[in-house]
């Protein structure tokens, strides 16, 4: 049984945040809201409440966690040499949405970090994530809060319909407010190495910090195997049509529709009158395509899409990180 708890996000109760605390510190599991999407959390000391995390979610052993700190003395628990540039970034962004891979003190649990001898740690924004941090008292290693290869959960209802009779404990904080995950920098390469795109931009690090790598393929991302695995994937096919691509989008969802139910997701309102279409219409923007990509996808699955053709934006700033999701949903296909 999972139980579902429904918190004030801007004001989240004492009392229930406390009850979510004590499950951390006793080894269960908690699914909670970030600002970015929600994480299935468990006590990063504990062995065996972080391998509970891997069960639940039917994770690879291989892929690491982020671990969640409420504070930067909670980081010198699970972290080690943490440079002047990494300083910088942590004065600069925390708390928010970058993650940073130091390297990891033996504290930690041992599969929080796959192996590795580094550890990835952010500090979220959100207050009800900070607050259970802090009442638990202990680091909390937490993945996004989906079966694993779905696309991550922006509403307790996704985790619910993940993870239900999995886990201890939802609580429910309402809607994700960037929808899209952190962004992941490798600080023991040199210069550092985004990871994975996400909300804060290559543009934004550098300013900060001067060069930042992208690591789009090969050595780079050997030091992230989850980067490597099928992610965010609906079980419809997803279709993306990259700005700038030539033909019609409606002339291809036309022809999809003679093969089966067709879903949607861009900005061009394609006025298509067919039961077996569906169209989820977004603004162009970086901001309403993450906050919403997920979620649209998910519903579109339900609804009984064969496929889901999604229209591109650009790849600039924030554009980056949603671009990234999209070409990760739509491998294979
Ligand atoms: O926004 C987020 O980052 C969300 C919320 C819940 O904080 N969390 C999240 O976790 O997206 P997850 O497990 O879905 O993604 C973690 C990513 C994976 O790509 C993993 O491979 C990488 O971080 N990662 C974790 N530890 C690492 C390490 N020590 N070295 C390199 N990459 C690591
Ligand atoms: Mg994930």
């Amino acid at each position: 049984m999972t139980l579902v708890l429904k918190l004030d996000a801007a004001n989240p109760q004492p009392e229930l945040i406390e009850q979510a605390a004590s499950i951390i510190r006793s080894g269960g599991l908690v699914a909670f809201p970030t600002e970015t999407v929600y994480g299935l959390g468990a006590d990063a000391m504990n062995e065996r409440a972080v391998q509970r995390v891997f069960e639940a979610k039917g994770r690879p052993a291989d892929n690491p966690l982020i671990v969640h700190v409420w504070d930067r003395a909670m980081l010198d628990l699970v972290a080690d040499q943490v440079s002047a540039k990494a300083e910088a970034l942590i004065a600069a962004f925390w708390p928010g949405p970058l993650t940073l891979v130091l390297k990891r003190r033996p504290l930690v649990a041992e599969s929080v970090s796959a192996g590795l001898s580094t550890v990835a740690v952010r500090m979220p924004r959100s207050r009800i994530a900070s607050e259970l941090i802090r009442r638990a008292a202990t680091p909390i290693a937490a993945p996004s809060a989906n079966r694993s290869g779905r696309p991550s959960p922006t509403t307790a209802a996704h985790v619910a319909s993940d993870l239900e009779g999995r886990i201890d404990l939802i609580l429910d904080g309402g809607v994700t407010n960037i929808g899209i995950e952190s962004t992941v920098l490798d600080m023991t390469s040199e210069p550092p190495a985004i990871l994975r795109p996400g909300w804060v931009t290559r543009e934004q690090l550098s300013d900060a910090i001067g060069t930042v790598e992208l690591a789009e393929s090969g050595d780079a991302l050997k030091h992230s195997p989850g980067t490597s695995h099928k992610h965010y994937s609906p079980r419809a096919q997803v279709l993306l049509v990259e700005l700038n691509s030539s033909g019609s989008i409606r002339q291809l969802c036309s022809d999809l529709l003679k093969g089966g139910p067709v879903g949607f997701i861009g900005h061009a309102r394609l006025s298509i009158e067919d039961p077996g279409f569906n169209a989820i219409v977004l603004r162009d923007s970086a901001e309403d395509y993450a906050r919403s990509i997920y979620s649209a996808l998910r519903e579109l699955d339900e609804r009984g899409a064969d496929v889901i053709v999604v229209e591109g934006i650009s790849d600039e700033g924030e554009g980056a990180a949603v671009m990234d999701r999209l070409r990760r949903a739509a491998a294979g296909a």
